[in-house]
């Protein structure tokens, strides 16, 4: 067992304990996970990806004018920052810096960034976003852009999401900004298919959370027990991935253990999608009011540009 943060040990422990057993998506991303998320995003079923991807590169000159002045690109969840660096290099921006939960695989990005960009100051933060961040006290404040794309977004309920966006928000100034990409709803057909792929990488993906938990804590979870499962749950507009027991299993780790009845599942991750409408609200209720959104040519996605907007850009100024 390698040395792992009592904090992280306990939030696993707490979600493998529960009722309805659960593990944050965050735990996907170990090595392993981190290069699985890369094969998933080139797979045909996979459209997020290549969609982003697709209005970044037919909209850059009006994201470029929308954006403006800008000093520093920050992104939470920077992975091995492919995205960032085609954005820095769009911008030409000063400085980058990458924030990520895997610090192996964003010290690689980074790396990477330094030697293409050498005009740009690049730094990487090992750092989970889903809790409080204090930026170095060097980082300038002003003229930030705030990039979040990947519909990252999704993994949080809609009430975490105002959270984090608010969170995001107080890092900016009031000429800060937030280039923000989401997954929009489309027929169940397409959607389900994303996270069902054919080549079984999107199961490998969610099965290995469970080869990285036995790593963090100790346990002793055999994936030839778990299957993959994933669905859109219409109602609440999310796809859901979980695992589900193929029998009866029994898992153990150092101080505790837990039955498994056949068909009895562990919820690994919620996929929220939106309406341009509903995305526009969550973002209004995070305190970005002026928006500016891309969509491509099926409104499969959208890249949202957001500022808190005229009023508080008065009062801050
Ligand atoms: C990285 C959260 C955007 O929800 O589509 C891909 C993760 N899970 N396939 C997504 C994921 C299964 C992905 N996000």
């Amino acid at each position: 067992m390698k040395q792992v943060d009592v904090a992280v040990k306990a939030e696993i422990l707490n979600g493998l304990k529960k009722k309805q057993a659960r593990l944050a998506p965050k735990f996907f991303y170990d090595q392993k996970g981190s290069a699985l998320f890369t094969q998933i995003t080139s797979l045909s079923e996979y459209y997020p990806t290549r969609t982003e991807l697709e209005i970044m590169n037919e909209n850059s000159p009006a994201i470029l004018s929308a954006v403006g002045a800008c000093s520093t690109v920050i992104e939470p969840g920077a992975g091995g920052c492919e995205k960032a660096e085609r954005l820095c290099r769009l911008l030409q921006v000063r400085r980058f810096v990458g924030v990520d939960i895997s610090a192996d695989y964003l010290t690689a990005g980074v790396n990477r960034m330094k030697s293409v960009l050498p005009g740009t100051e690049v730094r990487a933060i090992p750092g989970d976003i889903t809790k409080r961040i204090t930026l170095p006290k060097d980082i300038p404040r002003d003229r930030r852009l705030i990039f979040y794309p990947g519909s990252s977004i999704g993994n949080f309920d809609p009430e975490q999401a105002v959270r984090l966006l608010t969170r995001m928000r107080s890092h900016l100034d009031a000429e800060g900004s937030l280039l923000i990409g989401v997954d929009l709803i489309k027929s169940t057909q397409v959607l389900e298919a994303a996270y069902n792929d054919q080549l079984g990488v999107t199961a490998a993906f969610n099965l290995n959370i469970l080869n990285h938990v036995n790593s963090l804590i100790g346990a002793n979870f055999n994936l030839d027990d778990w299957r993959h499962v994933a669905w859109f749950n219409a109602s609440k507009a999310r796809i859901e991935m979980h695992l589900e027991a193929r029998g009866p299993t029994r898992v153990s780790w150092p101080g505790g253990k837990r039955f498994f009845s056949v068909g009895e599942r562990i919820h690994t991750e919620n996929s929220y999608k939106y309406t341009p409408e509903s995305f526009s609200e969550l973002l209004k209720r995070a305190g970005f009011d002026e928006q500016t959104p891309w969509t491509d040519q099926k409104s499969w996605y959208t890249m949202v540009l957001a500022r808190q907007g005229s009023v508080s850009r008065r009062v801050a100024s």
